[in-house]
């Protein structure tokens, strides 16, 4: 059975990847990953957000605090002996790449271009295989056209592709006027890959205080239907790489995802749930399905049942609207 695909350009054994999460902190985590037959690995992100806080806050040790007097000012530490959060993943994407025999792919999140490619660069230098780009903007502007927030990810590809030579996905939000327009222009522009899509985290109220609360709850395998829906439409239509993520938490998620069209699957909310374990059970429940089904590879499943080979397409993008409306019965 051949359950080998392409990633990036990447050679992988078979589509189950660990997606961006705090188990590719720990080296005997990502070590069982691995065992457990995980193709490549998808990196924690480093945000933007912290890099920039932390060289606020190192300004204002090394700068602020010079208070003249000499040997009181030796005492403050010197920035070549302080570690930042950059020279911390970049070392750790060092330790990643002696551990691992598998692909490893950084990420990136923030949305200014500025910064980015720096931490880039230092990233590609540092022996990624390939950068992840997550995206994480909330269009909350009045004034912000859908035209405007667009481009802001078209610039920063377009910068990034400038300097960057590792293959670059981009982890998109699903909430676009047209999806599967701005995928075209990412990949006209040079992405190598999508990867959808970016699961946002919308915080609750707390009814006592009053207060806005963060709420991070694991995905269901439900959520896996929004990206399944947009991988079986842009299957065939548009010449990169596609990873779906977002709910996918059984051999079943993985299998339909690949008959939509993925080319590979990124795991989170069950790895977390399950151990790394899963991984294991989802390879051995896919090959039964697989078996049973009698397809041989991978590559055989990949997009049957996408809107390609849908024997009426219009129907497969309304998804039988009405029909499924009149299926509920009170
Ligand atoms: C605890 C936690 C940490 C995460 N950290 C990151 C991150 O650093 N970068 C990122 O792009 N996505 C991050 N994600 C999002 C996941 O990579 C994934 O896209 C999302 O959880 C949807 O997949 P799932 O349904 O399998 O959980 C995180 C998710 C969780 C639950």
């Amino acid at each position: 059975m051949d359950l080998s695909t392409e990633y990036l350009g990447l050679k992988l054994a078979n589509p189950l990847v660990p997606s961006a999460s705090p188990l590719s902190r720990d080296l005997d985590t990502v070590k069982k990953l691995e065992d457990a037959g995980a193709s490549a690995l998808v990196m924690y992100s480093l945000f933007e957000e912290e890099v920039r806080e932390e060289g606020h806050l190192m300004d204002a040790y090394m700068y602020s605090q010079d208070i003249g007097h000499n040997e009181a000012d030796g005492y403050l530490p010197t920035s070549e002996a302080y570690q930042t959060k950059t020279d911390e993943y970049l070392a750790h994407i060092f330790s990643l790449k002696q551990a691992l025999d598998i692909p490893v792919i950084a990420s990136l999140n923030g949305v200014t271009t500025g910064g980015w490619i720096d931490h880039a660069l230092e990233i590609q230098q540092a022996g990624a295989d390939a950068l992840e780009l997550n995206v994480y903007y909330i269009a909350a502007d009045i004034q912000q056209s859908g035209r405007e927030v667009e481009q802001l990810y078209l610039d920063l590809l377009i910068e990034m592709r400038k300097h960057i030579s590792i293959p670059l996905v981009m982890k998109l939000s699903p909430y676009f006027s047209s999806v599967s327009n701005v995928v075209r222009e990412l990949q006209q522009h040079g992405v190598n890959g999508v990867s959808l899509f970016n699961r946002f985290y919308q915080p609750g109220i707390d009814l006592e205080t009053l207060g806005i609360i963060p709420e991070l709850n694991l995905s269901t395998s439900h959520e896996s239907l929004l990206a399944m829906r947009w991988i079986g439409i842009l299957y065939g239509q548009v010449d990169l790489s596609l990873a779906a993520t977002g709910g996918i938490h059984t051999a079943e998620d993985v299998l339909r995802m690949l008959l939509s069209g993925a080319d590979v699957t990124h795991l989170c909310s069950t790895l977390l749930k399950n151990g790394p374990g899963q991984i294991s059970i989802i390879l051995s429940e896919m090959q039964a399905w697989m078996e049973e089904h009698e397809y041989d590879s991978v590559s055989q499943l990949k997009g049957s049942v996408s809107k390609l080979h849908a024997s009426e397409p219009a129907a497969f993008e309304r998804c039988n609207y009405l029909e499924v409306i009149r299926s509920y019965k009170t």
